[in-house]
Formats: C-alpha cells, sequence, structure tokens
C-alpha cells in the first residue's frame, strides 16, 4: 500500500496539470481568433531582432530600436540622454513596434527610398530630415544634430532593418491599408459619437491619453490637446489618419486582417480628433510653407491656395472623391 502512494500522487498531479493545460489552451484559442498571427502565406513584411550583430554597428542599431520604442525615456522632455521631443509620446505609437508592424507606417524599407523628393517641402530630402520632421512635428521637438548619436543609431537601425527584411514585389504591409471613399464627407459628429463607444476607456474622454505610473511617458497616448501631435503632422491629415485607424485600433479589437471600423467609420473617427474647432492641437511652428506645388498638394491637406474648385474644408473632409476625379481629369496623380 505504501508504495503505491508515490504513483498515485504523480497520477494526480499528472491529471491536474493535464486539466489545467486544457483549459490554457482553450484561453488561447479565443485569444488566438482576435490575435491573429500571420500565417507564413500571408506574405507580411517580417523581421528577426535577434539577429541583430553583437558588434559597434549592432549596438548602434540596438540603441535605434531602444530610442523608437521609448523615445520619450532617452530624449524626451526629461531624457536621460538629451531632450530633443517635446512631448512623451514614441515613435512606436505610431511606428508600431518600431517601425516593424504591417499596415503601421511601416519603415522596414525607409532606409531604401531616401533621398527622395518631398511634395510636402518641395525638395529632395535625406533620410535624417526626414525622421527630424518626425521629431519636430508628431513630437513637438527639436531636431536631432545629424551626426549625433542619437541620429547615427536610428539611421543605423533603419539601416539594419532594410538590409534584414525579406522583402519583395508582394510583401504587404509596407504600404498603408486603403480606404474607400464613401459618397459623403467624413463627419465629425458621426466620428465624436464612435469615440465615445470606442476609443475613450483608453484615450480618455479629453482625448489627453493615459500616463504609465512613473510619468516618464504613455500607456495610452494623446490623440489632442496640447501634448499631441501637432497641426501639419502626417497624421493631422484625415485620410491619412484613417488608413492607420482601420488596421490598428481599438488596439484591443484590430488586426490588419481582421478589421473593426468600417472605412467610412475610420474616416469620421479621424474626422473628429483632426477638427480644430472642437479641440486645441499645438500649431506652434506650422507657419512654414507646406506642398509650396499646389499641383502636388495632398487633396487631404486643407491649406490652399489649390489647383483646383474645391473649398478648404471638402480638402480636410471631403467627399474626396470628386477632387480625385478631378485631378485625375487634369491629368495630375491624386495623392492623400
Ligand atoms: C503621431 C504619429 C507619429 C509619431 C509619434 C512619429 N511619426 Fe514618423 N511618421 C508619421 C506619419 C503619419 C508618417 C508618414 C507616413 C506616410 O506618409 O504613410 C511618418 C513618416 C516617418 C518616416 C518616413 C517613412 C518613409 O518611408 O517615408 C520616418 C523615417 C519616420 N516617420 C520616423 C519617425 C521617428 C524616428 C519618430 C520618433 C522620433 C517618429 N517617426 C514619430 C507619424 C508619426
Ligand atoms: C485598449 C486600449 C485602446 C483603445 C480601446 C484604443 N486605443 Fe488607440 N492606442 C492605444 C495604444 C496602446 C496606442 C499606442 C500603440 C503602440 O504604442 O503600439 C494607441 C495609439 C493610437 C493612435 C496613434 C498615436 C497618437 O496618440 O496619435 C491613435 C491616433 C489612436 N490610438 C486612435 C484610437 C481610436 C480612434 C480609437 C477608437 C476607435 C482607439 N485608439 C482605441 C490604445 C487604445
Amino acid at each position: 500500500m505504501n508504495k503505491r502512494y508515490p504513483y498515485l500522487i504523480i497520477w494526480l498531479v499528472t491529471v491536474f496539470v493535464l486539466w489545467n493545460l486544457a483549459q490554457v489552451s482553450s484561453c488561447n484559442e479565443d485569444h488566438a481568433a482576435t490575435l491573429k498571427s500571420p500565417a507564413a502565406n500571408d506574405n507580411l513584411v517580417t523581421i528577426d531582432t535577434l539577429k541583430i550583430p553583437h558588434d559597434k554597428f549592432g549596438e548602434a542599431v540596438r540603441y535605434g530600436r531602444a530610442l523608437m520604442l521609448r523615445t520619450a525615456y532617452y530624449i524626451g522632455p526629461d531624457g536621460v540622454n538629451g531632450h530633443y521631443t517635446g512631448n512623451k509620446m514614441n515613435c512606436t505609437n505610431c511606428h508600431r513596434d518600431a517601425g516593424t508592424r504591417p499596415y503601421a507606417f511601416n519603415l522596414v524599407n525607409s532606409f531604401k527610398e531616401y533621398p527622395q523628393y518631398r511634395a510636402r517641402e518641395g525638395r529632395i530630402l535625406s533620410l535624417a530630415e526626414r525622421i527630424n520632421n518626425c521629431v519636430m512635428r508628431p513630437n513637438l521637438g527639436r531636431p536631432l544634430p545629424l551626426d549625433g548619436r542619437e541620429m547615427i543609431s536610428i539611421m543605423s537601425y533603419l539601416k539594419w532593418l532594410s538590409d534584414s527584411a525579406s522583402v519583395n514585389n508582394h510583401t504587404k504591409g509596407l504600404k498603408n491599408m486603403e480606404v474607400s471613399f464613401p459618397d459623403r464627407a467624413a463627419s465629425s459628429d458621426q466620428g465624436e459619437k464612435l469615440y465615445a463607444q470606442h476609443c475613450t476607456r483608453c484615450h480618455g474622454t479629453t482625448g489627453e491619453g493615459q500616463m504609465q505610473f512613473d510619468q516618464v511617458t504613455y500607456a495610452y497616448p494623446p490623440l489632442w490637446g496640447a501634448k499631441a501631435y501637432r497641426q501639419g503632422s502626417s497624421m493631422h491629415r484625415v485620410v491619412k489618419l484613417a488608413q492607420w485607424l482601420v488596421a490598428n485600433m481599438p488596439f484591443d479589437k484590430v488586426t490588419h486582417n481582421k478589421p473593426f471600423l468600417t472605412d467610412a467609420e475610420a474616416l469620421d473617427l479621424a474626422a473628429f480628433i483632426n477638427d480644430d474647432e472642437k479641440h486645441p492641437r499645438p500649431s506652434k511652428g506650422v507657419t512654414e510653407v507646406q506642398y509650396p506645388h499646389a499641383d502636388e498638394k495632398a487633396i487631404d491637406y486643407d491649406k490652399g491656395p489649390f489647383n483646383d474648385p474645391f473649398s478648404e474644408t471638402q480638402h480636410k473632409y471631403g467627399p474626396y472623391k470628386p477632387i480625385a476625379d478631378y485631378w485625375k481629369s487634369k491629368r495630375l496623380k491624386p495623392t492623400y
């Protein structure tokens, strides 16, 4: 009898462990339905950070990646390595997973695509200048010195990304998710209702977001107000923001292959978030001329002069189709 005790205990423990495993995997199944990991044949852009080399270059790559993930901690208003960004947002709040996530303003190919002619500035920009645009606009900061450790590290990270990603013509997620334009204008009032339903629980009723307990950065970043991205950021354009929203928000309910918001809802929400009459947003430093050539203006950019007969309001909120059709009839390429 005594000899059998250990076997009984082992048997009981095994049953208990197996039962628990069954519970865990059934939870995981539910979870998998919402957080579908990309199947290999999805052809999504992927990256393996374990392959970052262990040498001097790898060190820079790692710091560059850390800067994108914890921007405020390193170079925010109270940054430990310098004070460059003016708010406490991190690059990864928009370029999600440090720029590697599909359809989240992916940066995997950026290193190869610069220097590039930029319509907003009307001139050719280097990648470093483009990075500083984001340091200054969405992050309300002052430019990183071009030869400083921070800029060189971010550039190294972006180079490593572009060298190590296997990208071909069929790779998905490098460009933004397309949204189809409804016949009506995007409605800020509609967006306000959707916001209360789907977004306030994280971003707050006044769009101020929520800080992490240590006050270094946000658990949920701000969408408007003095600490959010400033006017003149690409995010401030309704179509651009909607393209990002359909693939990325609400945070816990969406994947790129299982959108939560319809295209029209994403446009309404973007209209509400970017409605400067309803709520303030930093505007300091936006006096510079953007899109100096009217023929190159993004159609959802709302400051004239325009090369078409449509109003500022229609440029901002749509309907966009008539604008796009007009441009095409003039043999111009509408961008947004
Ligand atoms: C509030 C959102 C937001 C934040 C924060 C932000 N960016 Fe951006 N960034 C954008 C948007 C929008 C674009 C334009 C994307 C597009 O046109 O599809 C962009 C473009 C870029 C590009 C050019 C990509 C290309 O291939 O053309 C780089 C590089 C970049 N950002 C780097 C950064 C870095 C580094 C930080 C942090 C210091 C940062 N961004 C913070 C929104 C943001
Ligand atoms: C469960 C919490 C949660 C919900 C709900 C949620 N968000 Fe977010 N949101 C986040 C987090 C977290 C981030 C930062 C993402 C990251 O760092 O990867 C974010 C980032 C953003 C950003 C880009 C960064 C910025 O501050 O400009 C926008 C825009 C945004 N959310 C809009 C929305 C909208 C619109 C909704 C409702 C449809 C929504 N979110 C619902 C958690 C949430």
